[in-house]
């Protein structure tokens, strides 16, 4: 263990016999409508603060995670467990709490939610109710078999209020406390019990001072106070009070007073663990005076790639220090590269698959985590698996991690979120340093997920010798160039923006790409899709005669990101004919192209300038544009950009 040792004991239980439960009711036994967690934002405090303040701070600053209805619980100075839950964004509860205020207390556990079937009502809000109200519990993930677990309880003669997995696992809990007396021992009784993925924050009125949480499959983080202690499902929910936090391992139970943190794993035995320093400022995961969480991420974009690439080039040399466990021979001993990823940083993991090719001469796949784990891929200790995920709490890619490394591959994580999960089920992790990502759409972590792919490309080009030491000085400086490129990319934003609000009203809008630009085409069309609610597809441009022409009709808006002149020498023609062939059907073409490309002015009816860049760097300029447009589109209609309907920022199940 390194860094300092937490104070660990064994953990014992206490009996004592508390009331009988409650009754069953005919609602709760009949119902069939199920609501099922899928990734939520947790919160626990222990200290002399009020524990309301620290968990409604904390909910802000994870309200991200969930957005759809939110509750506290708080053992007040009389002892009493105080709660309160709301359906709706957190502001409703908030409003309910000034309402109807809850007493001053120094323990509490906070939560948001974001659910996947069922309506998102009050009842089914957490927290949760165990042992007759006594025992309060919030949980993050999904409890699989808790309905065999519900059929037992109601067998005997427990009541439910919601149609919740989560209230089963309160009234499970309130059962063993009953009989253990204990709480720490009444969660190691059930938590072996669950099936799935979860984490499970709870409080009891016997025991002020006291908060224990429980982890599998689904994040839990420590932070260490003087005097004080909090648990959060990142450590934004704490940062703003300490910056000294342990990540939960997997299987593991805690519990924090305001002078102690006890690890254990589910059997008891104590777990050493390991303090980190959180990297980032509490101001860091605060809007700071931008209208929205994603226009201040937009913006900060060329940092995002500035500090990925801090200290990693050394005398024109890349040097990442994490990945010292690989050893040359290793890297030069692999055949293959297979990276796995979801959503945004699957295209990130696309756009790096051009440049680890064309540098390090090492076949690469890109595969969506949730494919990769089901078609039982080929894997050998040739093969180097690279995850890609911003939370580093993924479910689909954590999954797939594992299944790599059981198949016998070795795995790196590019990560962008200290203590996650997938970091920690992998052999080594590079992290990204774009600093925390709020608003759902990813944006800053994209391009810090291409700047550290890259460095991991021209690393292994080094190894393995597949470029001079001239080339590689050369794409070095290229990649050192591109935070300055990025700035004068934003600085066109308002043209950008009047051109998203002059188009408002747009139903349909296709993206366009070759090459590198392709996967910059995906991203544009997903932004669109997650923040504009619009209807939109990214091509190839080249498969465009095969099939999707068809949807070219007088009107359609088309972007299309233009190679630049000065690549392939067949690329840039063959896109410019591309967008001849769809002018002369009626489109209307927004073109994205380098300074001074004037083959596309003739048939472009806007074109969005970006700066000159060697090919393989274009996809960090001219992504952009495209995240612009989305949000000032998503604006102009009246949304919400960081809090887009149905989506959640991590999504911690399968
Ligand atoms: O946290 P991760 O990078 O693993 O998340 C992967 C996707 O869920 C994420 O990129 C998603 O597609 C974003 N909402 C896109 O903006």
């Amino acid at each position: 263990m390194r860094g300092r040792m937490l104070r660990l004991k064994h953990l014992s239980s206490l009996v004592s016999g508390l009331p009988g439960a409650g009754r069953p009711s005919a609602a709760a036994s009949q119902s069939t409508a199920y609501t099922i967690e899928r990734m939520c934002g947790i919160v626990g405090y222990v200290g002399e603060r009020n524990s309301l303040d620290v968990l409604m701070g904390g909910l802000r600053r994870l309200e991200y995670r969930g957005y759809d209805s939110a509750g506290v619980a708080v053992i007040d100075d009389e002892g009493e467990i105080e709660t309160a839950k709301r359906a709706g964004k957190l502001q409703v509860l908030a409003d309910e709490l000034e309402r109807h205020p809850i007493h001053r207390g120094g323990t509490g556990i906070g939560h948001t939610r974001w659910a996947t079937h069922g309506g998102p009502t009050d009842r089914n809000a957490h927290p949760h109710l165990g042992d007759d109200g006594r025992l309060a519990l919030i949980h993050n993930g999904i409890i699989e078999n808790f309905s065999e677990l519900k059929d037992e309880l109601l067998a005997e003669g427990f009541a439910f209020e919601s149609e919740t997995d989560t209230e089963v696992a309160a009234v499970l809990l309130g059962r063993e406390y009953r009989r253990t007396g204990d709480l720490r021992s009444a969660f190691q009784a059930i938590v072996s019990r669950f099936e799935g993925a979860f984490t499970l924050l709870a409080v009891h009125r016997n025991e002020p001072g006291l908060v224990v949480g429980a982890r599998r499959n689904s994040p839990l983080v420590i932070g260490l106070g003087e005097g004080e202690n909090f648990l959060g499902s990142d450590v934004a929910a704490f940062v703003e009070f300490t910056k000294r936090a342990v990540a939960i391992g997997q299987d593991q139970i805690v519990a924090i007073t305001a002078d102690e943190v006890t690890v254990t794993d589910f059997d008891g035995e104590p777990v050493e663990v390991e303090p980190f320093e959180v990297a980032w400022d509490a101001s860091a995961a605060e809007k700071g005076g931008w209208s929205s969480f994603m226009r201040k991420e937009v913006s900060e974009q060329p940092e995002a790639v500035a500090n990925t690439l801090l200290g990693r080039v050394v005398d024109g040399q890349v040097h990442i220090p994490e990945l010292e466990s690989f050893g040359d021979d290793e890297l030069r001993a692999i055949h293959r590269i297979t990276v796995i990823a979801c959503g945004t940083a699957a295209y990130a993991g696309m756009v790096a698959k051009y440049a680890i090719e064309q540098w390090a001469r090492v076949p690469v796949e890109v595969e969506l985590s949730h494919e990769f784990r089901y078609r039982e891929p080929v894997l050998d200790e040739g093969t180097l698996v690279i995850s890609i995920s911003q939370s580093g709490e993924t479910m689909d890619t954590l999954m797939a991690v594992k299944y790599a490394r059981e198949m016998g591959a070795r795995t790196i994580s590019i990560c962008n979120t200290q203590g996650a999960t997938i970091p920690r089920e992998s052999d080594a992790v590079v992290y990204t340093h774009a600093g925390p990502e709020v608003a759902v759409a990813s944006t800053k972590a994209f391009v810090a997920q291409i700047a550290a792919l890259y460095l991991f490309g021209l690393h292994l080009a080094r190894v393995r010798g597949t470029l001079s030491e001239t080339e590689l000085g050369k794409q070095l400086a290229e990649l050192q160039s591109v935070p300055e490129k990025i700035r004068t990319v934003l600085g066109e934003a308002e043209h950008v923006g009047e051109l998203a609000h002059w188009m408002a009203d747009t139903r349909s809008v296709l993206f366009l790409g070759r090459h590198v630009g392709y996967p910059i085409a995906l991203e544009g069309a997903l932004k669109l899709k997650e923040l504009a609610y619009i209807h939109a597809e990214g091509f190839a441009a080249g498969e465009l005669k095969h099939g999707p022409i068809a949807l070219i009709e007088p009107g359609q808006p088309v972007f299309v990101i233009v190679p630049s002149p000065r690549g392939s020498a067949t690329l840039h023609p063959k896109v410019v004919s591309n967008i001849q062939e769809i002018r002369a059907r009626g489109a209307r073409v927004i073109a994205i192209a380098e300074e001074g490309d004037a083959a596309v002015l003739p048939f472009a009816d806007e074109v969005l300038r970006i700066p000159l860049a060697a090919p393989l760097f274009e996809p960090l300029l001219a992504v952009v544009p495209l995240q612009i447009f989305a949000m000032e589109l998503a604006q102009a209609k009246g949304l919400d950009v960081d809090q887009p309907r149905n989506l959640a920022k991590s999504v911690t199940v399968e």
